[in-house]
């Protein structure tokens, strides 16, 4: 009874502070509110040299990746990986919002190494501490179209964002960079620099998608994580969408309706490469094209199917 009556005013106290915040820019980057105002946190946090980082721009497959890395931490043990929700077993770095709950970084420091942890802050933005300490790096990219089509439903259901207005103008909105964590174009091409001087293993949603095994085995060699064929296998077996999509654990379930407005849409919303041309009409195709490829000049960083004229890129 005494519980019920506590989760009732947690539940109250949430309510009362959780809002869609507004976007501050910190360092030129568009972050919300709450994250702005407890910055130099951020900025300070100390590394370890055995963190490893976990870090993407939004929808890019970040919730996926975190399943697979604490499976193979955990050599394939799925009884381990149902612990804790996903944003428990590994915090997100930056994220803060008005108390009762935890910061990102209230979860971390306290927390015995090896850390594992998850960012969404553009290379330029990371605690400096990363690169002092060396710390491994996972970073995974996903193409412009299928980043932004997700990130415009997950803005719908994740009432702390800042509304995404109609889909045409939210377009407009992730081409300017006026987002939560920014540019995409520019988050993805930085770090896609960097590894050249970083340990930072640079993965792809679409090559997960093609062949998750294979991409398994790049992130075990990057961890430096023996593993036998078969629980290689059992761990693609259990990331896969369907069953993660099941997962209460990795599903997102135990975020309060407070915060995710499932009436909107789902987290594990569909999981697939090319959904984009669901949503896209065709002058909104020419008109992303033309600015994709001017702001991707130069880059030797190539994402596949998603320009209809793959020439500058080939
Ligand atoms: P969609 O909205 O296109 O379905 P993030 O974790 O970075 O927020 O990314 C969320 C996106 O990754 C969502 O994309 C989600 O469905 C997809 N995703 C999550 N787990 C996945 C899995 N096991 N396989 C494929 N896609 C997955």
């Amino acid at each position: 009874m005494a519980t019920k009556k506590a989760n009732n005013e947690v539940q109250q106290q949430l309510e009362s502070v959780f809002q869609r915040f507004p976007l501050l820019l910190v360092h030129g980057i568009p972050l919300m509110e709450p994250i702005a105002q407890r910055w130099a946190e951020v900025e300070n946090f100390e590394a370890r040299p055995d963190d490893l980082v976990i870090a993407t721009y939004p929808k890019a497959g970040t919730t996926w990746t975190q399943e697979i890395v604490d499976l193979i931490l955990a050599a394939g043990d799925t009884e381990k990986s149902q612990r804790a929700p996903m944003q428990v077993r590994i915090p997100f770095l930056e994220y803060c919002t008005p108390p009762p709950l935890p910061s990102g970084i209230d979860r971390l420091v306290n927390a015995p190494s090896p850390r594992v942890m998850k960012t969404h802050l553009p290379f330029q933005l990371l605690p400096k501490s990363f690169l002092e300490k060396d710390c491994k790096i996972i970073y995974v990219a996903r193409n412009a179209k299928d980043t932004v089509v997700s990130y415009f439903f997950f803005d719908q259901m994740h009432l702390m964002q800042p509304d995404p207005g109609p889909w045409n103008g939210y377009v407009t909105k992730f081409m300017e960079g006026n987002v939560p964590w920014g540019s995409w174009y520019d988050h993805v091409r930085c770090y896609w620099e960097k590894k050249a001087n970083h340990r930072i293993l640079y993965l792809f949603y679409e090559d997960m998608k093609e062949d998750l095994v294979r991409e398994i085995r790049r992130m075990t060699d990057f961890l430096e994580v023996d593993l036998p064929e078969d629980i290689v296998d059992k761990i693609a077996h259990h990331t896969s969408f369907q069953i993660m999509k099941d997962n209460p654990m990795a599903n997102y379930d135990t975020v309060p309706s407070t915060i995710f407005d499932r009436t909107k849409s789902s987290f594990m919303r569909k999981g697939e490469v090319g959904d984009w041309k669901n949503y896209f009409t065709v002058a909104q195709n020419e008109a992303f094209d033309a600015d994709y490829l001017r702001k991707m000049e130069g880059t030797s960083l190539h994402f596949r199917n998603v320009l209809n004229s793959q020439k500058k890129f080939s």
